[in-house]
């Protein structure tokens, strides 16, 4: 098992690509530690990890309170007696154009979805740096890497996420302890699914923008995880991997004389 024995705590566990995630690491030996501000959807995955034999525990908190991350990563250490994966991967944004993005809005944004990664980083440095090895992914996003139009706050909060990781990284590489990131392209978990519903034609907009013409899975995004989580890593450490099924490879231009995907 590729995670055996190693203990993780995962944000934003409780659905998508979290709870992938969570499923993905106690499939592979770990001991999982998930936080979520859903009491409900957190407490269901535990549960039906733990019904599979998993060893799981979940806290429900706000990862962007930092009295709560406190108590997460000190509940991982205490119980397990170490961490060895941290998974930040929880979000909420303001979505608006630049000029109508609010002054809260967006610095809730930042703090939620990036200054809170920052800080569960440095709160699990201090268990990965005594024991001398860890691993650190964080959920960025291919949003990170451009803009999107009406993204502006999430684009540059995942973009904060990308250079923390390399700098984290590259900082902490002769310790033992990695950090990345990883960017997912658009990915079906529920608030694509309420996409959906609110604005099918959106949606399908979407998805035909996708090279491989279609969402991603939240597994699919989880394996990514995992393999940046594992030892297999072992050399992998301030990058990104992007997972989008070709989306960030299109420099946007529309297919020139009907050479488009599909042939
Ligand atoms: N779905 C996509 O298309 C996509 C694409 C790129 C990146 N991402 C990123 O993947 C990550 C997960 O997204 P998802 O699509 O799985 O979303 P999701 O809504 O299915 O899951 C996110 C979980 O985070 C929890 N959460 C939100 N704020 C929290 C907080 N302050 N503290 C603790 N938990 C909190 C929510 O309750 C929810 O359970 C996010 O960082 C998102 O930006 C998603």
């Amino acid at each position: 098992m590729r995670l055996d024995g190693k203990v993780a705590v995962i944000t934003g566990g409780g659905s998508g690509i979290g709870a992938a995630t969570a499923r993905a690491f106690v499939r592979e030996g770990a001991r999982v530690v998930l936080a979520d501000i859903d009491e409900a959807a957190g407490a269901a995955v535990a549960g039906e990890l733990r019904e599979d034999g998993g060893v799981v525990d979940f806290l429900h908190a706000d990862a962007a309170d930092p009295a709560e991350i406190e108590r997460v990563i000190g509940f991982a250490v205490d119980t397990h007696g170490t961490l060895d994966v941290l998974h930040n991967n929880h979000v909420a944004y303001e979505a608006g154009r630049v000029g109508d993005l609010t002054l809260n809005g967006f610095r809730r944004s930042l703090d939620v979805g990036l200054v809170s990664y920052w800080y569960a980083i440095k709160l699990a440095l201090v268990p990965m740096l005594a024991a001398g090895r860890g691993s650190i992914v964080n959920t960025a996003s291919v949003s990170g890497l451009a803009g999107d139009y009406g993204l502006g706050a999430y684009n540059v909060l995942k973009a904060g996420v990308v250079n923390l990781s390399r700098v984290t990284g590259i900082e902490y590489a002769r310790k033992g302890i990695r950090c990345n990131a990883v960017c997912p392209g658009p990915i079906g978990t529920p608030p694509i699914d309420r996409l959906h519903d609110a604005s099918p034609a959106v949606w399908e907009d979407i998805r035909d923008a996708i090279p491989m013409g279609r969402y991603g899975r939240a597994e699919e995004i989880a394996n990514v995880v995992l393999f940046l989580a594992s030892d297999e890593a072992a050399f992998v450490t301030g990058t990104h991997v992007v997972a989008d099924g070709g989306l960030w490879a299109h420099s946007g231009m529309p297919p020139i004389g009907g050479l488009g995907p599909d042939f």
